[in-house]
């Protein structure tokens, strides 16, 4: 993911820079839920989560625990009065920049359309 970062290009960037604030880890796998919903409870409008395509995981199946998290946390995002989408799963290989820009893009834009978090104070 790190490259995928790298690549999207510097307009893009520049234009990603000024709304998301990423958080890089080693494997999407290592994404405790506790962890998005303390986001989203503490004023983060929108939290998106990319990993590796299944069968690319570096520590095999990480991506694989995302995703079974990931149909959890939905779950429990009603139970914290937010929209299911505020949050989102992607998969994105590191030599995917484009895809990465129109991914984070794609995601702001609805995150925008929501309005600002309920938490946010
Ligand atoms: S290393 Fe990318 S999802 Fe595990």
């Amino acid at each position: 993911m790190y490259l995928t970062w790298t690549y999207c290009g510097r307009r893009v960037l520049a234009y990603l820079a000024c709304r998301v604030r990423m958080v890089r880890v080693m494997c999407s796998g290592m994404v405790h839920p506790n962890l998005v919903i303390e986001a989203l409870t503490k004023g983060a409008d929108g939290v998106l989560m990319c990993g590796c395509h299944p069968g690319d995981c570096h520590y095999q199946d990480g991506n694989l625990k995302a995703e079974k998290r990931a149909d959890a946390l939905r779950l429990m995002l009603a139970d914290f009065g937010l929209e299911e989408e505020r949050f989102r799963l992607e998969w994105v290989s590191a030599a995917e920049g484009p895809r990465f820009a129109e991914v984070v893009s794609s995601f702001t834009e609805q995150v925008q359309q929501l309005g600002p978090s309920p938490y946010k104070s």
